[in-house]
């Protein structure tokens, strides 16, 4: 039985606060464009978590544009945005959410002496204005506002309380603590948190905050002792991603809650079936594979290979699995479509899995079903979802492959050549050899393209099961400084790759230009955009 239709009191529920699109979104190579964002922040709101921290708006125009593209699109979850406790920070936050039906702004500073000697050059009475006006300011604003002071888990818990204590007299609802760089180990954890509800009566008032990053492997062994010690929201990312080593993984503490409740009464109101595939579309948009055996969400985290392992779960799946794996939105999609389903088949298998496709992008996405129908005999659920995934990047990209030809084999040199189609719309071209096929068209498109790029990861994986299987590769590479990624889908590996590749170079490039455009606003206004956190 799944626990999924139990449902918790609220004393033992534990809000489920997802910072990948914000903390997730600040690691290397990651560029989702709007159309993601909103996409995955729908996904989010089916899987049903409580607080969508959207995006940090001060940071960029374009992420003030997609913070209020998922304020005024997605409907259910709170949504969040981040700012520094700074007059201009919050606002540019409260502009982003205030279309929100419930927005909620979440500033931050730091309290440990390390941060404020040598990163914010100040002292702890200036922490203490600043947190106090950030709140207040933050409230005049919007009724729910978090607090957070950074690198907690490195800070004077005494200090660390005080400044709790001021953002909760100027009204702030929750009490994030965050272990910033992956340091503290649970035992100190939960003696760091038991200390603050001593120090600070008004917590027990208010929700208490988890945020673990994940240095030493420990986000979720964290976040796990922290709700154990009281809190009741826990800030993750899915897939784990985030800065550095990353944030606690979404799937991994949902699934602790839930497979142990019995043991401590916790557990989240997590549409759990929802996992597997908010995990397939995160990576596929940010181009960060899972990998095999990662909790969870691993192709091979429901695999048994030993054959007493195989004995037992055929005599009896508890005997080896914990879990059932169609809790977690494995094998539960039986979706299979052919070359004779119709448009309306399309359509409604789409929607089934979360895609509203109308007009013109259901003409494209049909066109594309089509295509795929006549070489592969059955369209699964996930091959649907890798070619309505793609048709998005499609839409969204600046550069466009044409068309691309390569002669290769072991007794001759490979030659490629590609057409590009430019953001205006011309058509340019280039030649050149390589390695082998794949270098020599990564090679022609830098040609056509006139841009040099240094090809950082390039991965290929089978989408599904079969040798008619699609192949979906994931290009990372750095071009005018900038890193970034792209995804291209296809049954020729090939074209996949020249996809990916021109698709990774369109976003380093209009990284790049972004760039550039602030530090010239930055230059004349002297206001630059902060880094991430
Ligand atoms: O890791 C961190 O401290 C953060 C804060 C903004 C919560 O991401
Ligand atoms: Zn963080």
């Amino acid at each position: 039985m799944s626990a999924q239709t139990e449902s918790v009191d609220e004393a033992n529920r534990v809000e489920i606060f997802d910072t990948t699109l914000r903390d997730g979104e600040q690691s290397p190579g990651i560029s989702l464009n709007t159309q993601e964002k909103v996409e995955i922040a729908t996904q989010l709101a089916r899987l049903g978590v409580d607080v969508i921290e959207a995006g940090f708006p001060i940071t960029s125009p374009g992420d003030f544009e997609a913070v209020t593209a998922i304020s005024q699109n997605v409907q259910g979850p709170v949504i969040c945005g981040l700012a520094r406790t700074q007059k201009a920070d919050i606002e540019a936050a409260w502009g982003a959410i205030k279309d929100s039906a419930r927005p909620r702004i979440h500033t931050f500073i730091s309290t440990s002496d390390i941060h404020i000697e040598h990163q914010l050059q100040t002292d702890r009475e200036d922490v203490k204005g600043q947190a106090k006006a950030a709140v207040a300011h933050a409230r005049e604003l919007c009724e729910d506002v978090e607090f957070s002071p950074m690198d907690a888990t490195r800070a004077d818990v005494e200090f660390t309380a005080e400044v709790c204590a001021i953002a909760i007299a100027e009204g702030a609802g929750v009490i994030n603590i965050p272990d910033t760089v992956g340091y503290t180990t649970p035992d100190e954890y939960t003696a760091f948190l038991g200390r603050l509800y001593e120090l600070v009566p008004g917590l027990a008032d208010v929700r208490l905050s988890v945020h673990c990053h994940d240095d030493l492997g420990m986000a979720v062994a964290n976040s796990f002792a922290g709700v154990l010690a009281g809190a009741r929201q826990v800030e993750c990312a899915i897939n784990g991603i985030g800065e550095r080593a990353g944030n606690c993984s979404l799937e991994e503490i949902v699934m602790l809650l839930r497979t142990r409740r019995v043991d401590h009464g916790l557990d989240t109101t997590v549409v759990t079936e929802e996992l597997a595939r908010t995990s397939r579309m995160v990576s596929r948009f940010t181009g960060y594979a899972v990998q095999p055996n990662k909790a969870i969400v691993g192709r091979n985290a429901f695999a048994h290979e030993s054959g007493i392992h195989q004995d037992g779960v055929l005599k009896e799946r508890t005997t080896f699995e914990i879990m059932d794996a169609r809790d977690v939105g494995f094998e539960s999609n039986q979706i299979v479509l052919g070359k004779h389903s119709g448009r309306h088949a399309l359509q409604d298998a789409l929607e089934q899995l979360g895609f509203v496709v109308e007009g013109n992008s259901l003409n494209q996405a049909f066109k594309r079903f089509k295509e795929l129908a006549d070489k592969k005999k059955q369209v699964t659920a996930l091959d649907l979802e890798a070619i309505v995934s793609d048709e998005m990047r499609e839409a969204a990209q600046g550069y466009d492959l044409a068309w691309f030809e390569v002669e290769a084999g072991t007794r001759r040199e490979p030659v490629a050549r590609v057409g590009i189609t430019r953001p205006d719309g011309t058509e340019a071209s280039g030649e050149s050899g390589g390695d082998g096929p794949v270098d020599a068209v990564f090679g022609a498109i830098q040609a056509a393209v006139e841009t040099e790029c240094e090809l950082n990861q390039y991965t290929v994986s089978a989408v599904g099961e079969g040798d008619d299987a699609l192949g979906e590769v994931t290009v990372m590479l750095r071009a005018h400084g900038r890193l970034a990624s792209g995804q291209g889908v296809s049954t020729d590996i090939i074209e996949a790759s020249a996809q990916a590749y021109v698709r990774a170079l369109a976003n380093a490039l209009e990284g790049a230009a972004i760039r550039e455009a602030e530090s010239i606003v930055d230059d004349a206004a002297a206001a630059p955009y902060p880094p991430g956190p």
